[in-house]
């Protein structure tokens, strides 16, 4: 097992939005872009993107100049990207591959394995123990294939924890076992050698049952030699903000095993509507989680689930609830992004 305190941070590969001579012209002129100010503190900062908003020119733009690091919010789950067992469909996952790359932006790729948004003919076909490994071979040879080399991070399964710690009941755990983690991790390692591997989940930023679960869970895979290299951090949170202290020594523990640390899905919901105090409660949680991160050396870089309240899953999900993300409907930043902004100039003006 690698038991070692990290002396480097993970670093993927993107360039100053400044250096980029593409057509996605910076859209509001900011002072800095934060993927700059977020460089020069040695992190990414990324958001999760949306294939149906990438004709409206604001977002197009406003993520060219801002962001470093994409991740695709739903294209590359299964039931979009292998819609039939015979069928894999890349088209709109290799659009948003695509701009991130004309943007100099590392993608991080979400995700290999889940218990939701999997096709019918995957959860209704009645696949025995081999069938189904089999399947899963398959599946994440096509696809960490088809993006080997372009996909910095991914989440290879996702949200396999209950909040006990315990392994969550699935169609993986039901029909395969326990051992269908290792055999995702072994898969992806084969297929796309480079890239960082990652568990991923949420309500694990804090130490408590899930995280503890987790915590025994990686280590022993770690200590059987399996290629996980990393543990993502959702942080689908609220205005009220989380126990930064215990997030900080939840991240040291991980960190101590060897792995690379991300901050995968960031929103920080609040009801609406808005108002000046919710704003700037959410803007502390914003500064707070990033500068958590900026503690901890082995955090790669901060994602969040969207970056503009226009494009967001919270209202849909949670009626009454939304204004999560750092650019407002009409992409003007809101006190979350300077927080941001001035969280990392901090760093980058040391
Ligand atoms: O694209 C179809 C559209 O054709 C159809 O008409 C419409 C009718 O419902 O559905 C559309 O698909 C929706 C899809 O989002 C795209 O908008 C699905 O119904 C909807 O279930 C899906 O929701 C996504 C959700 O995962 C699925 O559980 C959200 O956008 C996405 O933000 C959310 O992301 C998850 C992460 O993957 C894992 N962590 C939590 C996070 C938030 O729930």
């Amino acid at each position: 097992m690698r038991s070692h305190a990290r002396l480097d941070r993970p670093r993927l590969q993107f360039a100053a939005a400044a250096l980029i001579a593409g057509s996605l012209a910076p859209a509001a002129a900011l002072a800095q872009p934060l993927r700059d100010l977020a460089s020069g503190c040695g992190i990414g900062i990324g958001a999760a993107v949306t294939y149906s908003a990438l004709n409206e020119p604001a977002y197009a733009t406003t993520l060219g100049a801002e962001l470093s690091v994409v991740t695709p919010e739903n294209e590359m789950k299964w039931s979009n990207i292998h819609p039939q067992r015979t069928q894999f469909s890349f088209d709109r996952a290799d659009a948003i591959v695509a701009l991130a790359e004309a943007n100099g932006m590392a993608v991080h790729g979400h995700t290999l394995l889940w218990h939701q948004q999997n096709p019918g003919w995957l959860t209704n076909g009645g696949f025995g123990r081999d069938e189904m490994i089999q399947i899963l071979a398959d599946h994440i040879d096509t696809v960490a294939g088809h993006y080997s080399g372009r996909v910095a991070v991914w989440d290879v399964v996702n949200e396999v924890f209950e909040s006990d710690g315990s392994l969550r009941r699935s169609i993986w755990l039901d029909r395969v076992g326990p051992d269908y983690i290792e055999l995702a991790f072994q898969l992806a390692s084969n297929a796309d050698p480079n890239a960082r591997l990652v568990i991923n989940d949420y309500s694990n930023e804090t130490i408590n049952a899930k995280s503890n679960g987790m915590y025994a869970f990686i280590s022993d895979l770690l200590a059987r030699g399996v290629p996980v290299h990393g543990i993502g951090f959702q942080l689908h949170v609220t205005t009220s903000g989380i126990n930064v202290q215990s997030f900080a020594d939840n991240m040291r523990r991980f960190a101590a095993l060897g792995l690379d640390i991300y901050i995968t899905e960031l929103d920080v919901r609040m009801q609406l509507p808005p108002t000046a105090a919710s704003l700037a409660a959410q803007a502390n949680v914003y500064r707070s989680i990033a500068g958590a991160c900026l503690d901890q050396p082995a955090c790669g870089g901060i994602w969040m689930w969207g970056f503009t309240d226009a494009h967001s899953w919270i209202p849909s999900f949670m009626p009454g609830w939304g204004a999560a993300l750092p650019f407002d409907e009409r992409y003007a930043p809101k006190p979350a992004y300077d927080a941001l902004s001035a969280r990392f100039a901090e760093c980058s003006a040391r």
